[in-house]
This record gives C-alpha cells, structure tokens and sequence, in this order.
C-alpha cells in the first residue's frame, strides 16, 4: 500500500549531489520536501527544479530542507543540475538523490506502473519534524507542479499545528482563519479572547493568529 497521511517517512540511504546522505539524519529537527520528477534532461523538470532553487529563502524561513529525486544516476544529475543554473537563472544548492535501482522511488511509491514502469511520477511529501508524512501529492510527467501551493501547505500545517484553527478554501498567510469544530464555544473565548465572526455554529472565523 502507498504511503499515507501520518505514516513515518521511511527512512533510507542513498547518493545524492551533496554526498551519500542518510534520509532522517539529513532531515534532523526540521521539516522536509523530499520530490520526484520522471526523468533528467526533460523540459518541464528543469523548470520546476530551478523554480524551486529560487524559493531558497522561503524555504529556509519556514525551517524546511528539501531535496530531489529521479532514477537516474549521479553523472546525469550532475550535468543536468548545471543545465538548469544556465537556463533558470538559479543556484540548485538543494540535493538531488540518484536512484538508479529505483531502491527510494519504491519505498516511497513514486512508480505508478500503469503510468510508467521506467520513471517516477510527480510526487511530494512534505515531512513534518517528528518524520511524519504530512502531504503527499501526485502529477502526472506532462504537469508541472505549483511549487507556491507547497509553501501554502507547510504555512498551514505549521500554522494549524501550534493553534486550533483550520485554514479555509484557497487560504493565503494573513488570511482569516476557522476555529476547529472539536472547540468549544467555551474554549474558543479562552483561546480567542478578541472573540470571532460566527457565520454558524460550525463555521467560525478569527483573525490568523500569530505563528
Ligand atoms: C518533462 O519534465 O518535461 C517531462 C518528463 C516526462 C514526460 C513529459 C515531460
């Protein structure tokens, strides 16, 4: 069976750009990324990976690593990663795992054969501290993913992991903010003293609290 929600990232040992990398000692305290892309030399890949080099500091801000996979080997990467510098204005200072025998992209069930039995699909987990998958989201090779809907994501779940609120549809940072159902009115004047905007019973709104 896939991966799922909750699931502990598993853990494994592999050579990346930066070095042979031992997955949760990489990963520490903080949270992760950890992304596919089919193949080497493909257009759409070396897009999303220079994109992702230039959310550097976004990332950082938010306390998350991230790093790459596909199943080629480490001398593709390695010219690749210098394609990509020249063509997407970028520095890729993020590791990028060769996976040749496929050993990571089976763990992680980044293969759909009924796709593709040669190449990882689109996938992205978003590992939280306690090595807990957090997210896990699928593109098909022809798609190339929203890289902002993954910081979106990791600013809700570190949002919504310190405070008991829920982020609603299209939420953005600063956004209003819903009070999770299992509250209280009681609580909730505890924990929101400033009050909320009670839209019903079950939908309640309050300014986003700070982190
Ligand atoms: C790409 O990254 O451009 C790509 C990879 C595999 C299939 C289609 C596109």
């Amino acid at each position: 069976m896939s991966l799922q929600l909750g699931d502990t990232a598993p853990d494994f040992t592999a050579e990346t750009t930066l070095g042979e990398i031992r997955f949760h000692d990489w990963l520490g305290d903080g949270w992760g990324v950890l992304f596919s892309h089919p193949k080497d030399y493909t257009p759409v890949c070396t897009t999303e990976l220079g994109y992702t080099a230039r959310l550097k500091d976004e990332f950082a801000a938010r306390g998350v690593k991230v790093i790459g996979l596909s199943v080629d080997g480490i001398e593709d990467h390695r010219g690749w990663q210098k394609d990509i510098e020249e063509t997407q204005s970028c520095s890729v200072e993020f590791p990028m795992i060769a996976d040749p025998d496929m050993k990571v992209a089976e763990l992680y069930g980044m293969i759909h054969p009924n796709a593709s039995d040669r190449f990882t699909v689109r996938s992205v987990f978003i590992i939280d501290p306690k090595k807990k998958v957090r997210l896990t989201m699928n593109y098909p090779a022809s798609t190339g993913r929203n890289f902002n809907e993954i910081l979106r994501v990791i600013d809700s779940l570190q949002l919504t992991d310190g405070h008991k609120v829920a982020t609603p549809v299209n939420w953005q940072q600063g956004e209003d903010v819903i009070i999770v159902p299992a509250v209280s009115n009681e609580d909730a004047a505890r924990l929101f003293p400033d009050g909320w905007n009670e839209i019903r019973p079950y939908l309640r709104t309050v300014p986003q609290p700070k982190k």
